[in-house]
Parts: C-alpha cells; sequence; structure tokens
C-alpha cells in the first residue's frame, strides 16, 4: 500500500456528515452542498446530449464548444485578457481535479507552498500528495479575513513555488480586492513564484463583483501571467455539483502540455454529456445565478445576525461571499471546538465543522448556509436557546 496515503486522514466534515446522515431529520449546516437543483434548460442540454449520442470518447482536455464558451466566457466575464487560445484551456473533473492535476504539475518534492489560514482542507492534501509543502499565513479577522501581505512576504524562503488563494474564501467568506491582488502579483513576480487562484466561488459573492486574478494580473508582464493559473468549477454557480465539471485557464505552453498528461492519464477526459450541459450553463440564461444568489444572501444575513446573538458564538464582519459564516468560538464555551461540533449534532442534530479541521489553531466553528432556509431558522432557534 502507498506509504504516503496511509499518512492522509479523512476529512472531518466527512466523519461529521456520516453521524448526520443517522439522525431523523439533520440541519444540514456542515455541507457544501446547493440546496437548489440544477436549472432545467442545462438539464435539457445533458438529455439532448444523450439523444444525440454524444456518448463517446471526446479530446481529454475537453470538448471544442465548450472551451470556445469557456474563452468567451473568461475574456468576457472575468476579462483575463491574455489567453490566447484553446489549448490554454483544460476541462476536468470539477474544481477538486483542476486543483489536484494544477499541484501535481507544478510542484516537485520538497516545494513550499504558501497557503491561507484558515484554508479548505482538501487544497491542503493536494499539495502535501503531490509533494509540497504547507506554509500557512493567517487571514485577518479583522481585514475581513484578508491577508496582511507583508507578513505573507516574509514567509518566503528559497524553497517557496507557490501561493495558493481562494476567493470568494471557504471557509471565512472572505473575498481578495483588486488592491490585494495588485500587491500579491508584485509579490510573486518579485520571487518568480506561482499563483494558484482557486475562483470556485466566483459567483456567490454579495454587494460587490468578483474580482479575478487574471483580470488584475493582464497588467502584468507574459512571464508573471504564465504562473497563474486560475480553477473555476461549475459546482456552485449552477448547482452542478454532482456533474463534475470544472476547469483551468493558464498562458503557459508548459502548463498546458503537462496539465494535459496528468487528464489522460487520470481521466482521459470529463464526462462529454456533462460537458454539453455545461455549454448550456454558460450560454443560457444567468437569471438562475443571480436568484440563487440572492436567496444565499437572505440566508446568509438570518445567520449572521443569529450567530452574533449567542453568547458563545462572534463573527465581526458578514461575509462576503461563498456560502459559509465563520465564528469565533468565545470563552463563553470552555470546551474545544470539537466538542462543540459534537454538542450541536448530539443536542440538536445539527451539522457544522470546527476550525481545526481547516487548520486553524484558533477556536472556531463554520456553518454552511448552502442548505434550506428553513433549517437555517431552524439552527439559529436552537444556537440562541443553548445561550
Ligand atoms: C474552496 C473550494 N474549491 C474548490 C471546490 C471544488 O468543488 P468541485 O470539485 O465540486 O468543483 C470546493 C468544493 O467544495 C471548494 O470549497
Amino acid at each position: 500500500m502507498n506509504n504516503q496515503l496511509r499518512d492522509v486522514i479523512f476529512s472531518g466534515i466527512v466523519s461529521v456528515r456520516d453521524r448526520l446522515l443517522q439522525l431523523d431529520s439533520p440541519l444540514r449546516l456542515e455541507s457544501g452542498e446547493p440546496s437548489f437543483d440544477t436549472p432545467k434548460h442545462i438539464k435539457e442540454a445533458m438529455a439532448k446530449a444523450l439523444v444525440d449520442n454524444h456518448t463517446h470518447y471526446a479530446a481529454s482536455t475537453g470538448i471544442k464548444p465548450l472551451k470556445e464558451a469557456i474563452l468567451k466566457k473568461i475574456t468576457e466575464k472575468n476579462k483575463i485578457s491574455y489567453i490566447d487560445g484553446l489549448d490554454k484551456i483544460v476541462v476536468t473533473n470539477g474544481g477538486m481535479h483542476a486543483l489536484y492535476c494544477t499541484f501535481q504539475t507544478i510542484l516537485n518534492a520538497g516545494d513550499e507552498v504558501i497557503i491561507p489560514q484558515p484554508n479548505w482542507t482538501a487544497t491542503g492534501w493536494m499539495i502535501e500528495l503531490a509533494g509540497g509543502k504547507l506554509v500557512k499565513v493567517k487571514l485577518k479577522p479583522e481585514l475581513a479575513y484578508r491577508w496582511d501581505m507583508s507578513e505573507l512576504e516574509s514567509k518566503i524562503t528559497d524553497r517557496t513555488t507557490a501561493i495558493l488563494i481562494n476567493s470568494p474564501h471557504n471557509p471565512t467568506g472572505g473575498v481578495m480586492t483588486k488592491d490585494d491582488y495588485k500587491a500579491l502579483l508584485a509579490i510573486a513576480e518579485k520571487h518568480d513564484l506561482y499563483v494558484v487562484s482557486d475562483e470556485a466561488y466566483e459567483d456567490i459573492i454579495y454587494d460587490q463583483e468578483h474580482v479575478s486574478l487574471g483580470e488584475v494580473a493582464s497588467d502584468f508582464s507574459k512571464k508573471v501571467q504564465d504562473k497563474i493559473i486560475t480553477a473555476f468549477t461549475f459546482s456552485k454557480s449552477f448547482a452542478m455539483t454532482g456533474w463534475r465539471v470544472g476547469y483551468t485557464v493558464c498562458s503557459s505552453d508548459d502548463f498546458a502540455d503537462n496539465m494535459k498528461k496528468m487528464i489522460l492519464y487520470s481521466i482521459n477526459g470529463v464526462s462529454t454529456p456533462s460537458q454539453y450541459g455545461a455549454i448550456a450553463a454558460l450560454e443560457g440564461p444567468q437569471d438562475c445565478v443571480t436568484d440563487m444568489v440572492k436567496i444565499y444572501k437572505e440566508r446568509r444575513d438570518i445567520l449572521f445576525e443569529g450567530v452574533n446573538k449567542t453568547q458563545f458564538l462572534t463573527c465581526e464582519t458578514p461575509p462576503g461571499g461563498a456560502f459559509y459564516l465563520y465564528a469565533k468560538i468565545t470563552d463563553a464555551w470552555d470546551k474545544s471546538a470539537w466538542d462543540l461540533v459534537n454538542y450541536l449534532i448530539d443536542t440538536y442534530s445539527m451539522g457544522s465543522v470546527p476550525g481545526d479541521i481547516f487548520y486553524d489553531d484558533e477556536p472556531s466553528i463554520r456553518f454552511s448556509y448552502a442548505c434550506e432556509t428553513s433549517m437555517i431558522q431552524k439552527a439559529i432557534e436552537n444556537l440562541n436557546r443553548s445561550s
């Protein structure tokens, strides 16, 4: 058996979910699964693809019409101006696979990767599985969960190879600004680093527009642009988690060539009918996305207000994006974050995730508001009853 895999542990989110699934009517605030179904026109496009016999092997890095739709989307919507051809787009089996293949492609054993603290657990393991070493730099609650860039730069060593960013951010909902991106790219340029930008939640954002790192990078040199890999997914924007379609964009020929090997020898291409559904997602009406985001925002507001009324929890600013609320556990709770998570499962059949899972060393807890609004309302009643 692979020794490296023996050291990998299953995410604590899995253990919380497994326990909740044994209960009657659990409140699913642990999961990043949208409560919405995939919009009808996307499902119809996939059904049509099946009827039209698009059921065969296709080009391993993605079918041409999907790549064309992606190129249009990243140029017009994300304002990434420097991607000059379809070969720079690689369609992957969801955002996770995009990130997994990216780290396998760019890292060598012992390379250091700067990641946010807290950070979504999965990317941490992907980096380690690719031989990388995690260097954590704290996101500051007082900066609405953004980095202090000078602190980040102080963590760079001879071994630093890449920086991972994720905006909007899981688990905190923090959103990076254009100025953050400019400062980050200047650091990347100075130290010749890769920047992997996980933009899985690009559409789940409130009170502001998502800015892609690639938009800001358009003003930098080709050398800097070639080391930026942006990972996108259809999962969250279009409630398509089960379809498994994502993609990377990067202007480097070298990256495209090596990424293609990763795809070829792992999946040899994403399910062809799913890719036809993804075309409809990009080319079809976008009001389905804005409608979902409107509801996420209502849920965010209910949760934010309710959590701050709870004696043992506090959250300084409403999350700017994604569908997670990250709260600090106050001294009014004198046990650990895991104890609180277990208490909420045992007492109220309510899911949550402790900050420990996200490499946080301060007592904190994440609630997801991707679930039904009624679950969030019930969860708040429960929390306030416990205070
Ligand atoms: C931060 C982040 N990135 C990427 C993903 C990838 O999602 P998927 O593999 O469903 O596209 C997720 C999913 O939860 C996520 O939270």
